[in-house]
């Protein structure tokens, strides 16, 4: 796919309009699409602010020129003469059907169908079209204009050729493409759970509060956000959502179980900054928790939250989820840790890890603390989990 190829966008909400910047940037001609036309009309102003806004810092030439190369369609037939479709619409496995099979027949047996899904089965949706080799996710975060990082997820049917061809556009986008298996969450909201998870674990165990925990997780392991005050920033409706969807996704294994504190807030509509109110207070002059800061404490916390990470991280690489180096670039990439985990097992010794994961497991009992079975390999060999 070069330049001249035409990308079409099924979807104008946030992730399909960052999307369509990041297609037309790059100097294709994009279609975009939306079964609501308020969305597409809110999504071409909002596209030519920003555009205009890059264009007064400098860091694109011509806003117009960007701008002139968007057809914002009020019908799928619009997508006609697209090489590439990218649909962003809503998370429903039947309504994302549907959409392919409608969009399938508009396009050529040429033009590549890729999803943007978050948390659905690539296969399941490539099992809706005739052509179901041309089918692939793509999986952007928000902003998409902003995170370097895209998944590509090939389905089970999906060509060789349709994955190659779309690694190398994003690379062409000037993303950072990371290949990952079909299974629930991909790679990142997969090996991020835990951060959530045992974090909001060891606070329903009163062990911390949330303020401690952040301040651990921030000041101690070098995070940007600390888990509290990060899902009320993503929402608690997007991130405790996700959480129970891999947690069904896979079998209910007790690794991802949600937790009932996060729960408890959804349903009290807490959704954190955009309500006013989650495990944080956000109205005007509401005191704030302070950590107690004893380090040792600190260390506990924070080391046992890693070391779950880590777990998980070398699980998916255990499991061929992705090869090392992806996984390690799509923790630094798409949510920014201050490190890869496959390198942060290295820098600590597989050892040091199995043995908080083991003290958890003899202590709780619980399935949710086994160990990956490469990482009690690489404690025994004394060797890289990446080897
Ligand atoms: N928001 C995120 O952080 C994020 C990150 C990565 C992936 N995703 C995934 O991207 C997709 C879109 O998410 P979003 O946050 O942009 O949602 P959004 O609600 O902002 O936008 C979805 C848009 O799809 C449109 N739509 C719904 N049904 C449609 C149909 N049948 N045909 C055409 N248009 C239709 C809606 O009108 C809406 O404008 C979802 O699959 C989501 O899981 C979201």
């Amino acid at each position: 796919m070069n330049k001249g190829s035409v990308i079409g966008v099924i979807g104008a909400g946030a992730m399909g309009s960052g999307i369509a910047q990041v297609a037309a940037m790059a100097g294709h001609n994009v279609v975009l699409f939306d079964a609501n036309s308020a969305a597409v009309e809110k999504a071409k102003t909002n596209l030519g602010n920003t555009l205009n806004k890059l264009a007064e810092k400098g860091k694109i030439a011509n806003a117009a020129e960007i701008m002139a190369r968007f057809e914002f369609a009020s019908d799928i037939t619009a997508f006609k003469n697209c090489s590439l479709v990218i649909e962003a619409i809503i998370e429903n496995l039947d309504i994302k059907k549907k959409v392919f099979a409608e969009v399938e027949g508009v396009v050529s047996n040429h033009c590549v169908l890729a999803t943007n899904t978050s948390s659905l089965s690539v296969t399941s949706i490539a099992a809706a079209c005739k052509q179901a080799g041309r089918v692939i996710g793509l999986h952007f975060f928000n902003p998409a204009p902003l995170m370097a990082l895209v998944e590509v997820i090939p389905a089970v049917q999906t060509e060789p050729s349709v994955t190659n061809t779309c690694k190398q556009l994003m690379a062409d986008w000037g993303k950072i493409a990371v290949l990952a298996k079909d299974t629930p969450g991909f790679i990142v909201n997969r090996v991020a759970r835990p951060f959530y998870g045992e974090a909001l674990r060891i606070y329903e165990e009163g062990i911390a509060d949330i303020a401690t925990i952040d301040w651990a997780m921030t000041e101690l392991a070098g995070f940007k956000m600390g888990p509290f005050t990060l899902t009320d920033y993503i929402g608690h409706d997007v991130n405790y959502v996700v959480t129970e969807t891999v947690f069904q996704s896979f079998f209910y294994d007790p690794r991802y179980k949600p937790s009932f504190s996060q729960k408890r807030l959804l349903e009290a509509g807490w959704l954190g900054r955009k309500s006013g109110r989650g495990f944080y207070n956000y109205a005007e002059g509401a005191v704030q928790p302070e950590a107690t800061k004893d380090e040792s404490l600190g260390k506990a916390i924070s080391e046992r939250i890693i070391a779950m990470l880590i777990n998980e991280a070398v699980d998916a690489l255990h499991l061929n989820i992705a090869s090392a180096k992806d996984l390690d670039l799509a923790m630094t990439k798409g949510v920014n840790y201050p490190k890869g985990l496959l390198q942060w097992c290295d820098e600590w010794g597989a050892e040091k890890c199995l043995m908080i994961l083991d003290n958890l497991y003899a202590e709780y009992h619980e399935d949710r603390y086994r160990a990956s079975v490469l990482l009690r390999k690489a404690a025994r060999n004394k060797s890289s989990v990446m080897q």
